[in-house]
């Protein structure tokens, strides 16, 4: 099936703030996570079928550091510390994929910054 879209300005979000002084994102903006850890952005995802599912992160890096995330599901850690690297410009836009099981119905989706940078600029999660 072709999933949805969820954009992360729409999305809860803690330790972050929606902006649009960059080009290139999709829907009304994108989430800049304050430079910290611990930051996150939180998604409430619909699955058709409870399975392994595919989290496509659209998200910037303009700097040359790794900007990693947790990523967790229904409360629990399913993928610590995935790496969203450089895109070379904040005008510039990668989708990184991460596979997770998901119940049948709603399902909690949290993108957490996990290194003292904080996040990378998150565009919307597609599920
Ligand atoms: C710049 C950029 C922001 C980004 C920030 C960062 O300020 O304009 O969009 O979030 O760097 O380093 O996280
Ligand atoms: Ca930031
Ligand atoms: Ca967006």
């Amino acid at each position: 099936s072709p999933g949805a879209d969820y954009q992360a300005e729409n999305a809860t979000i803690v330790g972050g703030v929606v902006e649009a002084n960059h080009t290139g994102y999709t829907g009304t903006g994108f989430v800049n996570y304050d430079n910290a850890a611990g930051g996150y952005v939180e998604f409430t995802v619909n699955a058709a079928v409870a399975g392994n599912h595919a989290l496509a992160v659209r998200y910037s890096n303009g700097t040359t550091t790794d900007r990693p995330l947790d990523v967790s599901v229904n409360g629990s850690v399913v993928a610590p510390a995935v790496s969203f690297p450089s895109t070379t410009t904040w005008d510039t836009w990668a989708t990184r994929t991460v596979n997770a099981a998901l119940t049948a119905g709603a399902n909690t989706v949290r993108l957490t910054g996990s290194s003292a940078a904080g996040g990378p600029n998150l565009d919307k999660l597609g599920v």
